[in-house]
């Protein structure tokens, strides 16, 4: 691992881990989504926000949690949500955890209303 990179260990859906080297300053999502990982669900991964931190389905546990920097980062930091990994730039070690996107990330089609 070179100087300006960081390791990142990453769980994904089914427990499996494995350790990037991302460079400093990279944008979390982006890393995943190089190092082949699914940050996003089904239906999602089509038609998400593209990074700018209003679709809410790009979520991953984080240790450390880095500081939110984002209105809708700090909520879910708040509240113990995953946090947005478009809006986390790596910077220092971490290990990520990527939730189960049945729940996280998740758009399910409307269900018609019964009567
Ligand atoms: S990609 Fe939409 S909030 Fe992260």
């Amino acid at each position: 691992m070179g100087e300006n990179t960081v390791p990142v260990r990453v769980r994904d859906q089914n427990g499996l881990e494995t350790t990037l080297a991302v460079e400093r300053g990279t944008v979390l999502r982006d890393a995943l989504i190089a190092g082949g990982f699914e940050v996003y669900g089904t239906l999602s991964s089509r038609l998400n926000c593209g990074g700018n931190g209003l679709c809410g389905t790009c979520g991953v546990r984080i240790d450390p949690p880095p500081e939110p920097r984002k209105f809708h980062d700090t909520a879910a930091a708040r509240f113990g949500y995953p946090r947005l990994s478009c809006q986390i730039v790596v910077e220092e070690p971490l290990t990520v955890e990527i939730p189960s996107k049945t729940m996280w990330g998740q758009l399910l089609p409307r269900r018609p209303e019964r009567s």
